[in-house]
């Protein structure tokens, strides 16, 4: 168990395009587990991707099932995730741990088919949409090397400084 190293914007890690993963073994596990508690350590933590801890991999966690009365799926271990559909499109509020002093207004898909690995390799399909599918779009970038920084419109108009965490 370990709480990992959280790296924050403007580091050059964040950038890079993540691989692929193909073993999915026990040590995968193990860095799933401690990206887990990372991702729940952290304040208002919805979403973490390995990226953010250094780890150049296509994994992410999304679990939104602390906000009620919206449809989601719970706690999710996407690896090798493709979103593979898209519809509309909406205007939200986004934060990231790699961006803590910071929130932003981004344009994402409303809804979304994700198919997606968990940590045992099994293929599942999610549709999904709102919140969660915005959270799952955040997370992805993160693996494609983009921060919810680089889709703003206007960083005169849709960034925000953040009030301290509660
Ligand atoms: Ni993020």
């Amino acid at each position: 168990m370990a709480l990992l190293n959280i790296l924050q914007y403007p580091d050059e890690r964040l950038k890079q395009v993540a691989d692929e993963v193909t073993v999915f073994d026990d040590a995968l596990r193990a860095f799933i587990h401690d990206l887990e508690e990372t991702m729940r350590g952290g304040p208002g933590g919805v979403g973490i991707a390995a990226p953010q801890v250094g780890r150049a991999e296509r994994i992410a966690i999304v679990d939104v099932s602390a906000k009620k009365k919206i449809k989601q799926h719970g706690r999710m271990v996407l690896i090798n995730p493709e979103i593979i559909e898209w519809h509309g499109s909406i205007v939200g509020r986004e934060g990231c741990l790699s961006v803590p002093d910071y929130t932003g207004n981004v344009v994402r898909a409303e809804s979304i088919t994700l198919a997606a690995q968990d940590e045992f390799g099994e293929l599942s399909r999610y549709e999904m949409e709102d919140y969660e599918a915005r959270a799952v779009q955040h997370e992805i970038d993160h693996l494609d090397g983009m921060l919810f920084l680089d889709r703003l419109v206007s960083r005169r108009s849709d960034l925000f400084k953040r009030k301290a965490y509660q």
